[in-house]
């Protein structure tokens, strides 16, 4: 049985339920995927601070060198931010390893670099926990809906502003707590500033529309605002006209380009996504031949990411990576077999 040599970069909470879930389900994957996965070294900030999981001392190093004395195949980025975690990635995939990453900062910004880069050395990348915590969105719009023309994406997509705008309403929590909240909880990023305006899912949004419509698609319109100047009051308001406030995320093809929006959106009862709470996220995709897709689930947290990260390393084991839309393909098969119009 093979043993893949993996190196974390990052121990915090997307490392820690990664280290988690290798530990609690290494029977399973060896069962499953016929292979291990050891892991050879985790870089940190500081390799004294306590940490939630139980990780040998001789693993912890701030050195990235050190990481790479190892030979990794394998390097998941679970640290976040642009530098250094950019730098460490071009090295990784400069030295033919394989990259899974959660960093949607990183990836909306340079995610075609990176792809280009990749392909040039030969390995995957793969960000599946990027977007929507454990959902498995990006490996369906990559992998399993590939005989549709994508034309529509949207849902919610933060799990730390959900969670804020169902406690403020539900349990009548002020912002300030609901957010404290949410931090405890490992939901909120670094500097939550990107979670409650929007930039992390303008971010994911960005990431769905590169996979989708292909990174060269222009943007014609962008538009993003965050929930930090909604009121309790407000909600109360909506709520006796049958709505919840969410912030919604969407993305739109049209001939010419597309849009791009992340805005507070009053969703009625009827509709499912008024009904996805806390730190959940929902999703719809509206593709030109299956229709209306959607998923639901847990959209941040330890263990709903760390399930799809380590998704994306049985998926490098298969051979996967992700690989953005080519623009037109399926329209021009779809018209020549059917003679279906545009949509
Ligand atoms: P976190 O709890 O703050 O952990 C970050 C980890 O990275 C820490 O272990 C930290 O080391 C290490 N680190 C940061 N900068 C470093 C540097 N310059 N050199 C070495 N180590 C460094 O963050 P997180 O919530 O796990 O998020 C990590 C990434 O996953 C981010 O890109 C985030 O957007 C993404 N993500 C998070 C979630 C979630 O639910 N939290 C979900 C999906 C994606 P120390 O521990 O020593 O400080
Ligand atoms: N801060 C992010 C969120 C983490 O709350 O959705 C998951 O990407």
């Amino acid at each position: 049985m093979k043993t893949w040599k993996i190196a974390l970069l990052g121990l915090g909470t997307v490392g820690s339920g990664v280290m988690t879930i290798l530990h609690t389900h290494a029977t399973r994957i060896e069962k499953q995927a016929g292979v291990k996965f050891e892991v050879v070294g985790v870089l940190v900030r500081d390799v004294k601070k306590p940490r939630r999981v139980k990780v040998k001392r001789e693993l912890l190093t701030t050195e990235i060198e050190t990481i790479w004395e190892k030979n990794p195949e394998i390097v998941i980025d679970a640290m976040g931010g642009i530098s250094p975690a950019l730098g460490y990635i071009e090295q990784a995939i400069e030295r033919k390893c394989h990259v899974v990453s959660a960093n949607k900062e990183m990836i909306a910004a340079y995610g075609t670099h990176l792809h280009r880069l990749a392909d040039k050395n030969g390995v995957s990348l793969l960000y599946e926990a990027s977007v929507g915590g454990g959902i498995p969105i990006l490996n369906a719009l990559s992998q399993l809906l590939k005989a549709n023309r994508i034309t529509r994406v949207y849902g919610i997509l933060n799990g730390t502003t959900n969670y804020i705008l169902t406690k403020m309403e539900e349990e009548g929590l002020t912002y300030q707590e609901a957010l404290e909240q949410a931090q405890e909880f490992g939901f909120a990023e670094a500097d939550p500033t990107a979670d409650v305006e929007g930039y992390d899912a303008f971010n994911k949004i960005q990431i769905i529309a590169n996979l989708c419509f292909g990174p060269d698609t222009p943007v014609l319109e962008q538009e993003r605002e965050g929930i930090a100047s909604i009121t309790g009051e407000e909600m109360k308001v909506c709520e006796k006209l049958g709505y919840r406030i969410k912030l919604l995320a969407s993305a739109e093809r049209t001939d010419a380009g597309c849009c791009l929006r992340v805005v507070p959106t009053l969703v009625p009862y009827a509709h499912p996504l008024s009904g996805v709470k806390n730190e959940c996220n929902g999703v719809f995709i509206t593709g030109d031949v299956v229709g209306d897709v959607s998923f639901t689930g847990k959209g941040a947290g330890a263990l709903p990411t760390g399930s799809a990260i380590v998704e994306d390393m049985l998926n490098i084991v298969r051979g996967w990576t992700f690989t953005p839309d080519k623009e037109g393909l399926m329209r021009e098969d779809v018209e020549q077999s059917t003679g279906v119009e545009k949509v």
